[in-house]
């Protein structure tokens, strides 16, 4: 297994989202990650719901820091992976951190 490493993402948040929205998609490394920013903090998690592959990028969040998949409206936590609706699923999650020089992901 590679070693984990922080992937730069960004310079900046208004580098990473348009005006107005609050997650995108990047690809690291041929891995496709959604960004959410909730209340001015990051958060990392794979692009697809781990139930039948909706795409999160396309949810809701809440400002507990969940998102709920737009397809069964199934609810993970970004902090844990955690599936909150408990349907038992488990969603991949990533640390997220940003300083002056940009926002990074470790992967
Ligand atoms: S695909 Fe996400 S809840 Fe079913």
């Amino acid at each position: 297994m590679m070693e984990k490493q922080w992937y730069k993402i960004a310079a900046a948040k208004a580098e990473l989202f348009k005006p107005g929205e609050e997650k995108t998609e990047v690809n690291i490394e041929g891995k496709s990650v959604c960004v959410v920013l909730i209340k001015d903090a990051l958060y990392a998690c794979a692009a697809r719901c781990p139930h039948a592959g909706g795409r999160l990028v396309l949810g809701k969040t809440d400002l507990s820091a969940n998102i709920v998949c737009p397809v069964h409206h199934y609810r993970f936590s970004l902090k844990s992976g955690y599936n909150t609706s408990g349907e038992g699923y488990h969603l991949s999650t990533w640390p997220v951190k940003e300083n002056e020089e940009g926002i990074y992901i470790l992967l």
